[in-house]
């Protein structure tokens, strides 16, 4: 079996491409600059930066995979607020190329596409303490979730009108080791094993400690995305939440991680670090994949946060 992912490189990519290569699957990748991961043996990586629909049907042509994992975009919420068209034009547009070109690719016939979307989609919903299943409508509230939106309509018209076997996943909050900074955890983290190195006065600075999200290890979201794709009952034109259930506040990640380092350490709200709309809880229900897959968790949110202290530990030290 082959699979495609394209943005390899990325911090899920990274997961997901480790994974299916431990389920013996050849892995393809797309990056749009070679930085981390190169080809190897069992491997082979592309620049391609999703652009040109001309280039991609010529990939897909060549490399004839069967799964295609689309994980190139731009993911982060806060970031989405600064650049808006650049969030849309990502995440939107590279989508459509991707759809267009294997439409258009001698392998429309067979292959399986993921496409990748988030919570953030469902946004402002009416009642936040009951969990979040697909057929709860979607109103998002900030630019990077109507990006998101957008992939999921587009997914479903190109099954409609095309056949293209294309399935959404409705990813929650993930994190661990490997994430860049800008996501709650690696920021905390990142501070912390700062701090670890420093003497005196210890200061960490946070943004809305209050908001309650609902995290899933990476690890287990890698295989979940794999199970969608190769489960032969999966419904496509459909969408599916990737999430654990389990509603946590952003204070207690940030006293878990403060008591796995036992320093002294002041919190600091940083108001650069608000957003102009933060949902003050999403709690997701993940019933429709479990269903499907049997999929469930098996990461502690404890094992997450103490692997991801490590991870950073050790780059720092190896930085040094
Ligand atoms: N990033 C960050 N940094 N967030 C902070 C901080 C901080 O220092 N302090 C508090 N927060 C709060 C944010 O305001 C938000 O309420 C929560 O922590 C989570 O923020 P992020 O980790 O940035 O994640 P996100 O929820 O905005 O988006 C993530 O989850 C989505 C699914 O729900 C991303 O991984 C998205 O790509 C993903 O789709």
């Amino acid at each position: 079996m082959r699979a495609l992912i394209t943005g390899i490189n990325g911090f899920v990519g990274d997961h997901l491409a480790n994974y299916l290569q431990s389920c013996g699957i050849e892995v393809f990748g797309t990056t749009s600059q070679i930085d981390s991961r190169k080809s190897t043996s069992n491997s082979e990586i592309f620049v391609n930066d999703l652009t040109n629909e001309i280039s991609i049907i010529q990939l897909l042509n060549e490399v004839r995979p069967e799964h295609i994992y689309h994980l190139a975009g731009q993911s982060n919420v806060k970031e989405s607020w600064e650049s808006k068209q650049g969030t849309l034009n990502t995440n939107v547009n590279l989508t459509l190329n991707l759809l267009e070109a294997a439409r258009k690719s001698e392998i429309s016939d067979i292959v399986r596409i993921l496409t990748i979307g988030s919570s953030e989609e469902y946004g402002r919903v009416a009642d936040m303490t009951v969990s979040i299943d697909e057929n709860v409508s979607l109103q998002p509230t900030n630019p990077y979730g109507i990006s998101k939106a957008a992939v999921s309509y587009f997914a479903k018209q190109f099954f409609d009108a095309y056949g293209l076997k294309v399935i959404h996943a409705r990813t929650f909050n993930h994190i661990g080791p490997g994430q860049r900074l800008g996501f709650v955890v690696t920021d905390f983290a990142s501070q912390i094993v700062e701090l670890e190195k420093v003497k005196g006065e210890k200061i960490i600075k946070v943004g809305n400690l209050e908001a309650q999200r609902d995290f899933t290890d990476v690890r287990d979201i890698v295989r979940a995305y794999y199970l969608l794709l190769s489960t032969a009952s999966t419904s496509f034109g459909d969408v599916y939440n990737v999430c654990s259930g389990v509603p946590v506040t952003i204070r207690s990640i940030l006293d878990k991680l403060l008591s796995l380092s036992e320093q002294s350490i002041e919190v600091i709200i940083d108001t650069n670090k608000l957003r102009p709309i933060d949902i003050p809880l999403y709690i997701g229900n993940n019933q429709k994949i479990k269903q499907l897959t049997n999929w469930s968790p098996e990461y502690t949110l404890d094992a997450t946060l103490f692997d991801v202290l490590d991870y950073m530990r050790a780059k720092n030290k190896v930085v040094q």
